[in-house]
């Protein structure tokens, strides 16, 4: 049946990043969603910035209507995600430069946020992007100049997140993770050390915001090895660029959308091929190309998911559809 959609066919999760504002302005936008993917990732408003307006005081909004949402669209939600740096709001980033008034400040927002939403909200980005491309902690992360013991914080933010929902699986997120060795060989000691002292965690959610020049052969390999930790493994934030270059002049021809769907099949055969136990889903960044982080953050010509802007399915729909 060449009309079955994607959340039909797959045996894992297919999730899009959403936002709130184009659910409650854009009818197609809603429709297409619920047509084709079963699990929603919040684009901003499960960020910190956007909760925690100051000590004990949060906005619930945004974060709300989308867990209500999901669950009357019978949807799963993945929480995305409780320690970013990016996203410490400035009141609390430039608070404290001691660790343990930090740490405490960190363990009420995890305990309030993930119980909140305990029994909801199944899956959580515990802790996103604190290595530095290459390996070792990224300079500009926070966290790590205030810690003598990095890895060993995010441990205890993972056991923060369990003591609040035993049941939600949790997740470390990062991007470039499958196709540079050294950040994954951090996250990979990160897990032996979590492991080793008992802090837990489920999954590595790998981003995969790639292009047409990422190489699917060092993309593979560096996924089998990621796969090595026997964790769950969630595609993230799956978007593909075409446009290198970032040209205005750039036209998303017939041939470029056969080579992006060619990428996404391989992706998703890739993905096909770990233990049945470790597929946990795949999540595009974004719902269709009418509405992608690539155009409004990044001001590139892009058009890097499965629908088009009439809310169309693309030739990298069908591309996906054969990697199942
Ligand atoms: C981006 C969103 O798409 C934007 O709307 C927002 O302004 C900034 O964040 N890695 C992540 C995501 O983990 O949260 C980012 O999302 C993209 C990169």
């Amino acid at each position: 049946d060449s009309d079955i959609s994607l959340k039909e066919k797959a045996a894992f999760k297919i999730g899009a990043a959403v936002k709130m504002r184009y659910l409650k302005e854009d009818a197609e936008y809603t429709q297409a969603l619920k047509d084709n993917f079963n699990q929603i990732t919040a684009e901003f408003e499960m960020k910190m910035d956007n909760i925690w307006l100051s000590e004990g005081e949060y906005n619930w909004e945004a974060a709300d209507y989308l867990v209500q949402f999901a669950e009357d669209n019978n949807m799963a939600i993945h929480g995305h995600s409780l320690v970013w740096y990016r996203t410490f709001p400035n009141w609390f980033k430039n608070q404290d430069n001691d660790s343990i008034a930090f740490e405490a400040k960190v363990k009420t927002y995890i305990t309030d946020v993930v119980g909140r939403y305990k029994g909801k909200i199944r899956s959580w980005d515990v802790v996103n992007e604190v290595f530095a491309d290459g390996g070792g902690a990224r300079d500009e992360a926070i966290i790590a100049p205030l810690f003598n013991d990095p890895v060993a914080f995010y441990g205890r933010c993972f056991q923060y997140a369990k003591d609040a929902d035993p049941n939600a699986k949790l997740f470390y997120n990062d991007y470039s993770v499958v196709i540079d060795s050294g950040k994954r060989n951090a996250i990979k000691d990160m897990v032996a050390t979590f492991k080793a002292k008992g802090y837990p965690i489920d999954g590595i959610g790998a981003q995969f915001h790639y292009g047409k020049s990422t190489g699917l052969t060092k993309i593979n390999e560096g996924f089998t090895d990621l796969a090595s930790t026997a964790l769950l493994i969630h595609i993230s934030e799956l978007d593909i660029k075409m446009n290198a270059n970032k040209s205005d002049l750039f036209v998303f021809s017939n041939s470029i959308a056969q080579e992006q769907s060619a990428i996404y099949e391989s992706i998703v055969k890739m993905y096909e091929e770990l233990p049945e136990n470790q597929k946990f889903g795949i999540s595009t960044w974004g719902v269709s190309d009418k509405y992608t982080w690539l155009t409004t953050e990044w001001h590139a010509k892009e058009y890097p998911l499965l629908l088009d802007t009439n809310f169309n399915k693309k030739i990298a729909y069908q591309g996906f559809l054969n990697g199942l």
